[in-house]
């Protein structure tokens, strides 16, 4: 639990053209965690559209384009922006497969290169718990949000559940690693409480949050996670029964969303 590393962001260079392939780690995003976000995006971004009018939506730390797809296809005009130029080449690639307009940008989330005021809608997904200074990210966020704007998060606490799970299971234990070393460093991990002051200090109030639990048992997760490491399973497969819902329990990753007042 040393305090000087950060979490490996090179990785994303690295694993660059494997976000939408069905045997990499990277589209377990898709199929164990989208599951969980997306509906719950989706009634959102329902409520907060006005009629017959696309959102304007932003998705900080897009990679590639698993959770900017789904906007896209729910009537939002999307634009990405992250740092992993590579990742970029993928995600730009797929859109123009699935025939969407996705406007990917790269940079980092302290520097948005928008005016203020420009998105109905940001999102930062699985992304504030990778960068150190998340509250830059965050003052940056709620500067190019339009007054009455949603900004939509999912981060990972950090309690001792999620030092075991996402730590220890995760990167550590040769048995059930399947996760490089670094991919999460828990003292980069948020809590509730840190975001919700984080938030509130740019000017953004925080509405709900939500927890996640695995949809089946922790030791079918666990076995489905063997398998994939094993190359026995899919990632779609490990999504069938080891996906994320909704749950009370925030012990581990939560979702939410905040809003910039009028
Ligand atoms: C776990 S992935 C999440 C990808 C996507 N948001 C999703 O949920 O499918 C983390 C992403 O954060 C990006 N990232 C890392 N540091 C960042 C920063 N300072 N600003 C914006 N994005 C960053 C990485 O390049 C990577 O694509």
């Amino acid at each position: 639990m040393g305090s000087t590393q950060t979490a490996d962001n090179s990785l994303y260079d690295t694993l660059s053209d494997s976000w939408w392939d069905e045997r990499s780690l990277l589209n377990l995003l898709k199929t164990t965690v989208n599951p969980w976000r997306v509906p719950y995006f989706a009634r959102l971004l329902a409520q907060h559209a006005a009629i017959d009018s696309p959102l304007n939506l932003l998705d900080v730390g897009c990679g590639g384009g698993l959770l900017a797809e789904e906007f896209a296809s729910l009537n939002c005009y999307v634009t990405g922006i992250d740092p992993s130029e590579q990742s970029l080449v993928t995600a730009r690639a797929h859109a123009q497969q699935q025939g969407l307009e996705i406007a990917y940008h790269c940079g980092f989330g302290d520097a948005l290169p928008f005016p203020e005021a420009s998105f109905d809608v940001v999102s930062c997904c699985d992304v504030l718990e990778h960068i150190e200074d998340w509250q830059a990210t965050i003052a940056e966020i709620s500067r190019v949000l339009k007054p009455g704007g949603l900004f939509l998060f999912d981060t990972i606490n950090r309690t001792s559940y999620s030092w075991l799970v996402n730590i220890v299971i995760a990167q550590e234990l040769p048995l059930t690693r399947f996760m490089p070393r670094n991919m999460h460093v828990w003292h980069m991990f948020i809590t509730p409480d840190e975001l919700r002051s984080g938030l509130r200090k740019h000017g953004l109030h925080q509405r709900d949050l939500v927890g996640a639990s695995p949809k089946g048992s922790p030791l079918h997760a666990l076995k489905a996670i063997r398998g994939f490491k094993r190359g026995h399973m899919t990632a779609e497969e490990v999504g069938a029964v080891a996906s994320m819902r909704p749950s009370r329990n925030v012990r581990g990753s939560y979702m939410g969303y905040a809003v910039k007042p009028r």
